[in-house]
């Protein structure tokens, strides 16, 4: 099956977002929005204004990945702002990670768990069945435009597996460092959804490059 395709706002053209969005709006199935804080990743990205600008012209989900301490602050403002899908990392809480995830549920939103690539897949088994979707980072989260870590094929396939193995629909999402050239096999492992910054804006075709990734 076809991967959904989240192109990364974070690579995007700020002076001309309306475009990119169209953009997204046109050829994309989700918009994904990176949320930095300066403490959980040594970067800072773009907070309520820009999500809700975005929100305001969107017709594809918003799918926001919260790289930032003690998520569940914030939780409620992200879903009201237009998220769909929500995300957090699992070692940026020291609550219980259900706890969080029924947060976002409460919502109506699509609540996910993340881990950066240093973290075994295996500390979110005990979560799967709580997760509309799981982020397998394939970059260290925190900047754009990262190299791809071929260990990835392999933690996507191990979690696929376990997922497979219990019947659930939780679904994978890969981060970081996705383009043409890895997005089939991370799908023949069975990533769902395909983030990609880089590739898809820094592409003189975007449209060419999101259709070449769902192929
Ligand atoms: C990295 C972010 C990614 C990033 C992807 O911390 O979570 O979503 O924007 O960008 P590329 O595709 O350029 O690696
Ligand atoms: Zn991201």
């Amino acid at each position: 099956m076809a991967a959904l395709i989240a192109p990364s706002m974070l690579s995007a053209d700020f002076l001309h977002l309306e475009k990119d969005v169209q953009m997204v709006n046109a050829y994309a199935d989700l918009f994904h929005l990176d949320i930095m804080d300066g403490r959980f990743v040594p970067n800072l990205s773009y907070g309520f204004p820009i999500v809700e600008a975005i929100a305001s012209k969107a017709e594809k989900p918003l799918d926001v990945h919260l790289m930032i301490c003690s998520p569940h602050v914030y939780i409620e403002r992200f879903c009201k702002a237009g998220a769909s899908l929500l995300s957090f990392h699992l070692n940026a809480i020291h609550e219980d990670p259900e706890a969080v995830l029924g947060l976002i549920k409460n919502h109506g939103v699509k609540a996910g768990l993340a881990i950066n690539p240093d973290i075994p897949v295996e500390k979110l088994f005990p979560y799967l069945d709580q997760c509309d979707f799981v982020l397998l980072m394939s970059v260290f989260a925190g900047f754009g435009g990262q190299s791809f870590i071929e260990e990835t094929y392999e933690r996507v396939a191990k979690t696929k597996e376990e997922i497979l193995r219990r019947g659930l629909k939780t679904q994978i999402e890969v981060d970081g460092g996705v383009s043409p050239k890895n997005a089939r096999q991370l799908v023949e492992c069975g990533a769902d959804i395909l983030v990609a910054g880089s590739a898809v804006f820094k592409s003189s075709d975007p449209q060419q490059t999101i259709e070449l990734m769902r192929k």
